[in-house]
């Protein structure tokens, strides 16, 4: 069964030999094939070949479905308390994820089980057709083993982070909840995961520590991505670099080397910014022109979770990171697509060509751009996942 997309006015695909030529590869009046979960055909309307069936979406324009690349989205409860608390002018700190980590441990499979749907339910409905999600609110083997469970039902981009924070009951023997992590508790999570991640930043893991436990999770078969740079300069971006990393995330903080090390990695890590963390815990806005223009790849994502950063919208995402980020709209969109199958490698998502996966998102909006330009508009008007037209709730 093959179907004809038309009456795109403006068509997306990130395929810079398409088009315009740019990066987003542009076509004006633009049409697109199905056949089952894949692109069949791309390109101007008047060339399109017959399909099966037809769908004509009204001249609105079209972009690649959003990766969401770094997410949280098994937990239980919520810190709006918290949220309020550091609006009134206290500090954001490591420390609330202990808040969320009993409350998670307290729930049942179900109710774990509803947060993440709704949460996926919420990722999908805004235009996101490939997501990550992490453990790391668990924080004992039998936690963070169910956390990676239940997210394999919702996404293949599971990421053991049991490094996310020492819990409480290790307050005084560090060295013992980092053997744990590197030997029972990866035992139990390797094989539920693709990746493994580290919170390496003040209050949470030091650069050895993540090194020891990134090493573990790759000798497991994991591969590596980081959480560095949040709340202070480190050597956690180095040490996502030196290690072959996906992606190291949030680069809040970076030193000139930090950015010169991104740079020369570019085909291999990823810098991936959270926009939605600067907003929630009112930090300093990372420049985005000193990663874009010294090469790097760059990504960005929702970093999805309770603390600090509880929107599932990458369409708000985008529009922060341009206006404070200083992203073009043209590379905050790049970057919350083709950047987000970077960080994780995946080739077959976050470009409209023929035979990667059919997942887009019709906007209505004559342009892209107006994802920045218009705010807080739900201008997600259809996504088209697998191929498949999702019902409008
Ligand atoms: O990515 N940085 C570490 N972890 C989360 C915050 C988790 C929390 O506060 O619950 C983050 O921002
Ligand atoms: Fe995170």
């Amino acid at each position: 069964m093959t179907t004809l997309y038309t009456g795109i006015g403006e068509l997306v695909t990130n395929d810079p030999s398409r088009g315009d030529g740019s990066a987003l590869g542009i076509v004006g009046d633009g049409a697109v094939v199905v056949d089952g979960d894949r692109i069949a055909w791309v390109g101007q309307r008047g060339h399109a070949p017959d399909a099966d069936s037809r769908v004509d979406l009204g001249y609105a324009s079209v972009i690649p479905g959003f990766v969401d690349s770094h997410a949280h989205l098994v937990f239980a409860g919520e810190r709006s308390a918290e949220f309020a608390a550091r609006m009134s002018g206290q500090p954001y700190a490591a420390g609330g994820i202990a808040t969320t980590v009993a409350a998670t441990r307290a729930a049942d499979d179900s109710t774990l089980d509803r947060g993440l749907e709704r949460l996926a339910g919420e990722l999908r409905r805004g235009g996101v057709t490939t997501f990550e999600t992490k453990s790391g609110y668990g924080l004992t083997v039998a936690d963070e083993a169910r956390a990676l469970r239940l997210a394999r039902e919702f996404t293949d981009e599971t990421t053991f982070l049991g490094a996310h924070v020492v819990p409480q009951e290790y307050r005084d023997d560090r060295d013992g909840y980092v053997d744990l992590v590197v030997g029972p508790m990866m035992e139990a999570c390797a094989p539920l995961a693709r990746w493994v991640d580290v919170f390496c930043d003040r209050g949470a893991f030091d650069v050895d520590e993540a090194r020891t436990i990134l090493q573990a999770g790759m000798a497991a078969g994991l591969v590596p991505r980081l959480h560095a740079g949040q709340l202070e300069l480190g050597a956690g971006i180095q040490l996502a670099v030196e290690l072959g990393a996906a992606s190291v995330d949030h680069c809040t903080y970076a030193s000139d080397a930090d950015v010169e090390a991104l740079a020369a990695a570019a085909d291999t890590t990823v810098a991936t910014l959270l926009p939605g963390a600067e907003f929630s815990t009112r930090a300093t806005w990372p420049d985005a022109r000193r990663f874009i223009d010294a090469g790097a790849t760059v990504a960005l994502a929702t970093d999805c979770n309770p603390g600090s950063s509880f929107t599932s919208s990458m369409s708000f995402c985008i529009a922060v990171a341009v206006r404070d980020m200083y992203f073009t709209p043209a590379q905050a969109l790049w970057s919350a697509t083709a950047g987000g199958a970077a960080a994780l490698r995946r080739d077959d998502v976050g470009v409209l060509a023929v035979g990667r996966r059919a997942d887009f998102v019709v906007l209505d909006a004559p342009s892209y751009v107006h994802l920045a330009y218009r705010p807080g508009v739900p201008l997600v008007r259809d996504v088209i996942t697998d191929g498949v037209l999702l019902p409008r709730p």
